[in-house]
């Protein structure tokens, strides 16, 4: 494979999935069956994924390295984060930074003491919450008489600068986002081919998507219209987490919102979705994703089936609109 793809996953609500998301659908390429990877992947080799986290409340980072882990290497300052990178990419496109040493191999847990080994992860620190403030705020010394350097976009293309090094060691880039759409957020757009948005079924969630999809659009025609070139992000679904079931289907409310959803998106709407249920929350404490935790739990398989659904609709979507 070539290039890689490169995912955000958005919302600007915070507890709707989006870390749980970019978790599950990283390692999830390990969990497909050989005959998935190859309907899906054109090979039954597990691709090379990273995962970006993109948002100071390091919540992918914890989830990935356990707490104990996280507070050692990055608490404790051994590892470089995703926060020392943005202000010398944002000052010089091309900064003097080996951004493969900040990439942790080997750490993503897999259950059984190990890490997935074709997962890798850029992590996180709590002080890129100043980061958004500082990219708005930065101004290069002399910018108006160099004029190459676009004073409207270069804030945007920071974390395009910052992977650009790295982008061909891996197939698959998943980044995770703030709650928001600040200067972080649209860093990750600004260099995704896609983006992906996780929901609620809930009245509240549901209403306000439209105004995130919109809001993508004219961040695209303000990046076309200045970059030449420029591809924009594509909206690859939206796919509804935390489904409360009763008999196998959606509760009443939830499947009013389920069919709102249809009714508004269409086709972007995924046609598998994620319930809510213990699993992925036991998971979460282990640091791992659901598919890795030793149970029989009835619940945990099948969160386990739908995230892997969802990763195998995700990359249908992608075959068809490559
Ligand atoms: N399908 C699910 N079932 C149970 N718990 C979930 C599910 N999806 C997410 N969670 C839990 O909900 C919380 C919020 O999810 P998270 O992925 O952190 O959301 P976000 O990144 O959008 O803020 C986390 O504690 C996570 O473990
Ligand atoms: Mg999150």
């Amino acid at each position: 494979m070539s290039r890689a793809k490169v995912i955000s996953v958005i919302n600007w609500k915070g507890g709707v999935g989006k870390t749980t998301m970019v978790h599950h659908l990283g390692t999830g390429f390990t969990h497909l069956s050989d005959e998935e990877r190859m309907k899906y992947l054109g090979t039954t080799e597990v691709p090379r994924i990273l995962l970006v986290d993109n948002d100071a409340q390091c919540s992918l980072s914890v989830s990935c390295l356990g707490e104990t882990e996280y507070e050692d290497l990055i608490i404790g300052k051994k590892m470089g984060t995703i926060a020392d990178l943005y202000i010398p990419f944002l000052e010089n496109e091309n900064a003097d930074i080996d951004v493969n040493s900040y990439i942790m191999k080997w750490a993503v847990h897999c259950g059984g003491g190990g890490g997935y080994p074709q997962v890798e992860l850029l992590p996180s620190h709590q002080e890129l919450i100043f980061t958004d403030m500082d990219i708005a705020v930065y101004s290069p010394a002399g910018y108006k008489a160099n004029m190459k350097l676009d004073p409207r976009v270069y804030k945007f293309q920071v974390l395009e600068n910052m992977l650009r090094q790295v982008r061909d060691n891996y197939d698959y880039i998943f980044i995770d986002c703030p709650p928001n759409l600040n200067f972080i957020t649209q860093n990750a757009l600004y260099l995704s081919d896609y983006y992906l948005v996780p929901t609620k079924l809930d009245f509240l969630s549901v209403y306000g998507l439209s105004y995130i999809i919109s809001k993508v659009k004219e961040l695209n025609d303000m990046f076309v219209g200045q970059v030449s070139g420029y591809k924009p992000v594509e909206l690859i679904g939206i796919v509804a987490n935390l489904v409360k079931e009763y008999n196998k289907e959606p509760k009443g409310s939830q499947s009013n919102m389920l069919d709102r959803l249809y009714n508004s998106f269409g086709d972007m709407v995924f046609q598998n979705y994620v319930t809510e249920g213990d699993g992925i929350s036991y998971a979460s404490q282990l640091a791992y994703p659901v598919y890795a935790i030793p149970t029989t739990g009835t619940t945990a398989r099948k969160q386990g089936d739908a995230m892997l659904a969802v990763l195998c609709e995700m990359l249908e979507r992608i075959n068809e609109v490559d």
